[in-house]
């Protein structure tokens, strides 16, 4: 029942999407309705304004982060499991995706699955952030460097058990159905890097 109450929580946090909440407050235009309509710091960056982009790459992060590290620790001393923290990963990532405030229609989960992978394991976060780092220095494609992440870090994850961590089973599967539902919510940029018509970052969309 704990391990509900926190997933259910999860949800409703990873439900605010701080693409709409910072350019709202900022005045600045309803991030749906320019570049790729996605309420995401990409897209956010397409206005030009660069400290808008930050506070929502930062703010979706953090609430990723948070949820998870709620259900770690203050969750854990009332009762809830690796399960319950399994549910916790999924929940607010899928608040992101599908937010109830929001008619359901949420991001592509970068910068929350940024923020999850740091509470679940810093070092795994980071190694995660560098490898997102290196592509998007490399090709200055955002999703092609979110991509190549979502691919890598539930490799990093399992070749770190034992020695840098211990991984847990049920968090791995979340973390690989995260990986797989960032990959899907990717499938426009997907078919635009194929045909060469993906939008560099901080360049407008086509
Ligand atoms: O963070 C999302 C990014 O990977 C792609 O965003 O706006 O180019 O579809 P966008």
């Amino acid at each position: 029942m704990i391990n509900l109450f926190a997933a259910v929580l999860a949800y409703l946090l990873g439900s605010i999407s701080f693409a709409v909440v910072v350019s709202k407050a900022m005045r600045l235009q309803d991030p749906r309705t320019y570049g790729s309509g996605n309420p995401g710091a990409t897209n956010v960056l397409r206005t030009g304004n660069k400290l808008a982009a930050a506070l929502t790459l930062l703010g979706d992060g953090f609430k990723g982060w948070l949820a998870v590290w709620l259900a770690q620790t203050v969750g854990l001393t009332y009762g809830v499991t690796e399960a319950g923290v399994a549910a916790v990963v999924l929940a607010v990532f899928l608040g992101h995706l599908y937010p109830l405030y929001t008619r359901f229609q949420g991001g592509k989960g970068v910068a929350t699955a940024a923020g999850i992978l740091l509470a679940v394991e810093p070092l795994l976060g980071l190694a995660t952030l560098l490898s997102w780092l290196a592509v998007a220095v490399i090709f200055r494609y955002s999703s092609l460097a979110a991509l190549s992440a979502a691919v890598l870090a539930p490799v990093y994850y399992m070749f770190g058990h034992g020695v840098l961590w211990q991984a847990d089973a049920r968090i791995g599967v979340a973390l690989v159905v995260m990986c797989l539902l960032l990959i899907y919510r990717h499938r426009s940029n997907i078919a635009k890097l194929m045909a060469g018509k993906e939008s560099r970052i901080g360049s407008k969309k086509r």
